[in-house]
């Protein structure tokens, strides 16, 4: 049935033709930027955004130029995390303007768009990948030295469209907490960037072992030792564990980074282990 709904030629035509231009600008983009790295894991709520914002940071403390790019369309929370919610993307040029967080960080969020933080975004797939195109190839990124991914939970949509938009990027960080249920979706995600060609860079467990502020003992809360164990098992490079820290959320509900001197040393040490595991693998990866 021919509907009347069906899109013209032509306009099949503008789509592909602006879909094309938009590629282009995406491929010229990324050839401004040195190194890509996305965060993904299976799950939600096991510490994504808190480590993609926190390496972001780590880096751009480091002296480098470095991007955040908040590709969880329907949990944003990169904006609160870098204390950049309240900042509404201006444009130049055309351009989108990313927010400038503590230490020159560039993050763009859907936060950053939407009238309230109440509102949800209630889009399907095309669109929003078509959002994440735009906060590519329209956004004034300018030279940078690393552009950090934080992706939604999952192996769907935004993962899929960023995978594709960066073909050649340096690789994936999964990130796990120690329950079998979440190294059971971690394993899909190790699998997903096989499939797309994507380097795992490594495995990270966060929220292993709590030490108590009052007595000084741990306690394996979520268990231990299980993103250790499931990196092995599937043959990639494990990068370290972060303890859980009560201060965490405090500090990244209200935009603080962990590298600041006032976070808990545990999580700042355990942080800097990371982040030295992720730049040899990037050095190792460059000789
Ligand atoms: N190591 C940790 N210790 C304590 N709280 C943490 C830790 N890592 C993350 N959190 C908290 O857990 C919640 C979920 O983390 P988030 O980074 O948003 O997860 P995701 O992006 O995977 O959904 C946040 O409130 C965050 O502050
Ligand atoms: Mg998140």
């Amino acid at each position: 049935m021919s509907g009347s709904n069906e899109p013209t030629a032509e306009a099949q035509q503008q789509t592909q033709a602006r879909y094309e231009q938009q590629q282009k600008a995406i491929e010229q983009r990324a050839g401004e930027i040195q190194h890509i790295i996305l965060v993904m894991s299976g799950k939600g709520g096991v510490g994504k955004s808190t480590v993609a914002v926190n390496l972001a940071w780590a880096l751009a403390l480091g002296g480098e130029s470095v991007g955040l790019l908040d590709a969880d369309l329907h949990g944003p929370n990169t904006a609160l995390m870098t204390g950049t919610q309240d900042t509404r993307l201006g444009m130049r040029n055309n351009l989108m303007q990313p927010a400038i967080a503590a230490h020159g960080l560039k993050v763009i969020s859907m936060a950053m768009l939407l009238d309230d933080r109440d509102t949800p975004t209630i889009w399907r797939g095309p669109l929003r990948a078509n959002v994440l195109r735009q906060f590519i190839a329209e956004v004034e990124w300018g030279q940078l030295d690393y552009l950090i991914v934080d992706l939604p939970p999952g192996t769907g949509d935004e993962p899929l469209t960023i995978a594709q938009a960066f073909p050649d990027a340096d690789g994936v960080i999964i990130v796990t907490t120690p329950q079998q249920v979440s190294q059971d979706d971690c394993r899909k995600a190790i699998n997903f960037a096989r499939k797309l060609e994507l380097a795992v860079i490594g495995v990270i467990e966060n929220m292993s072992g709590f030490v108590c502020p009052h007595c000084g003992k741990e306690t394996a809360i979520f268990s231990q030792g299980g993103g250790e164990t499931m990196a092995s098992e599937m043959g990639v490079p494990f990068l370290g564990t972060l303890p859980l820290v009560p201060e965490v959320v405090t500090m990244c509900d209200s935009g603080r980074p962990l590298t600041d001197q006032q976070a808990p040393q545990a999580i700042r040490d355990a942080f800097a282990v990371v982040v030295g595991a992720v730049n040899d693998h990037l050095a190792e990866q460059e000789n």
